[in-house]
């Protein structure tokens, strides 16, 4: 774990336009600068609506801000007749660190399959930009087939098209915790994160398992983002609704002090 940089990251969904992100970009920065916060001890980051991402980049390269950003999703294919999608070479070039991939709302509202992840994952990957690869459960999979065996199979799906990989991110985020205020449990996030790290280790060997970061996301506050980061195999936070609250989400940051 001491060799894992704890990473905190926001999705904003469908919420806030260009001119409110960047008023928020650079509230977060200066509270951030306020409370003295060391981006090495724990690494932030926003992912914004595509529209806002060129004025993001703008203010983050201007100020030399260390916040990082993504996107929420990326398109399978390189270029083409592909109405509405945005490709990994777009985003790399409105320097995105990081994109989202396989969210449970792009799976279960936009049908993306297994397949699909492994692709956007794959196109991710060659465009250097660090895929967040999602993963979870709903309650009836917790009900029929336990906590793990959902998430497992889909990173075991998402990473079939990946051939080598130094550097990606997971996120567990049981789909029944997700808006609900029902946060899991501590344990219940590092049992399921502990089995994706074993997921890791037989796809890409346990170099890569030991420095790759597992998130978890779904009801992550301030109150409660401790009890996870206490965890052997919780790496960092995918923060939906809370990262929407400025002060809120400094403090889930800030979450060491
Ligand atoms: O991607 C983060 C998200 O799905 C979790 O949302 O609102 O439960 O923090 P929320």
């Amino acid at each position: 774990k001491q060799n894992r940089t704890p990473l905190i990251a926001g999705n904003w969904k469908m919420n806030l336009d260009h001119l409110q992100a960047i008023a928020f970009v650079q509230k977060l920065a200066w509270s951030l600068k306020d409370a003295g916060h060391n981006f090495a001890d724990v690494e932030a980051a926003i992912f914004p609506p595509f529209t806002d991402l060129r004025s993001v980049q703008t203010l983050v390269s201007a100020d030399k801000l260390e916040l990082a950003y993504g996107a929420q999703d990326v398109s399978q294919h390189a270029s083409g007749a592909y109405t509405g999608e945005i490709s990994g070479s777009f985003l790399k070039q409105l320097d995105c660190r990081y994109v989202i991939i396989g969210h449970s709302e792009r799976r279960t509202l936009h049908a993306e399959t297994d397949e699909i992840v492994a692709a956007k994952t794959a196109a991710a990957i060659a465009n250097g930009i660090v895929p967040i690869i999602c993963v979870g459960e709903t309650a009836d999979d917790l009900e029929n087939h336990g906590p793990s065996a959902v998430p497992v199979a889909q990173l075991t799906a998402a990473l079939s098209s990946v051939q080598s990989a130094s550097d990606i991110v997971v996120a567990y985020e049981p789909v029944w915790a997700i808006g609900s205020g029902q946060a899991a449990t501590p344990e219940q996030a590092e049992a399921v994160c502990a089995a994706l790290r074993g997921v890791l280790e037989s796809a890409l060997g346990s170099d890569v398992a030991a420095k790759t970061r597992i998130l978890y996301g779904g009801s992550v506050k301030s109150t409660n983002i401790g009890g996870f980061m206490k965890q052997p195999n919780v790496d960092g936070a995918l923060v939906g609704g809370a990262s929407l609250d400025l002060a809120e989400f400094a403090s889930i940051i800030r979450y060491q002090k």
